[in-house]
C-alpha cells in the first residue's frame, strides 16, 4: 500500500538495499536518479554539466513530487534529495522514509572507485572524499534524521528489514 522512500549519502547503498527490499516485499523498484536520466535523456552527470546543480534540484524535486502516492512502490533517492525544499516533509507526509546510516569511513571506501559518474565528487583523491564527506555529512544528517526510521547500512539483514517493515505497511 505505502510508498517507500530510502535516504542516505552517496553510496549508503540505497539502490541496492532498495531493489532487494522490493524483492521481499513484492513492491516495485524506483530509482529517482535512473528516472530523471530516463525523463530527461540526459545522465546525471549531463544534467549538472548542462543545467547546472539548481536547475537539477528542481528537476529531482519534481520527480520526486510526481512519484510520492504510487502505491507499493520503493523509491531510492538520491543523497541530496531529502535536503532540499521540503522533499523530506513530503515523503514524511506521503509515505514511510527510511535513513541508511553508514560511517564517513565507509561511505568513502565505498565511493573511492565509484565516483565517476556522481558530479559532486568527481576527481577527488581518497583525502578529499574523507573531508568532503564529514561535512557534507554534517549539514545533510540535520535532513536524514528526520526519516521515520534510521538503519544501520553495515549491517543490513534484508529478511530482517522486510518483515519489520511489514508491520508499518
Ligand atoms: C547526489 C547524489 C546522487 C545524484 C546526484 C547528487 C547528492 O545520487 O542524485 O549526483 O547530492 O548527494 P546517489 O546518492 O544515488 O549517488
Amino acid at each position: 500500500m505505502a510508498t517507500l522512500f530510502l535516504i542516505g549519502f552517496m553510496g549508503s547503498g540505497k539502490s541496492t538495499i532498495g531493489r532487494q527490499l522490493a524483492n521481499k516485499l513484492n513492491y516495485r523498484f524506483i530509482d529517482l536518479d535512473k528516472f530523471i536520466e530516463d525523463e530527461n535523456n540526459l545522465t546525471i552527470s549531463e544534467l549538472f554539466e548542462t543545467k547546472g546543480e539548481n536547475e537539477f534540484r528542481i528537476i529531482e524535486r519534481n520527480a520526486l513530487q510526481s512519484l510520492i502516492s504510487k502505491e507499493n512502490t520503493i523509491v531510492a533517492c538520491g543523497g541530496g534529495t531529502a535536503c532540499y525544499f521540503n522533499n523530506i516533509e513530503l515523503m514524511n507526509s506521503h509515505g514511510i522514509s527510511i535513513y541508511i546510516k553508514m560511517s564517513p569511513k565507509m561511505l568513502a571506501d565505498r565511493l573511492i572507485d565509484a565516483k565517476q559518474a556522481r558530479p559532486l565528487i568527481k576527481g577527488k583523491n581518497k583525502d578529499e572524499l574523507l573531508i568532503y564527506i564529514v561535512s557534507e555529512l554534517e549539514k545533510r544528517e540535520d535532513f536524514y534524521h528526520k526519516a521515520q526510521y534510521t538503519i544501520k547500512g553495515k549491517s543490513i539483514d534484508i529478511n530482517e528489514l522486510a518483515h519489520f517493515l511489514n508491520d508499518k505497511i
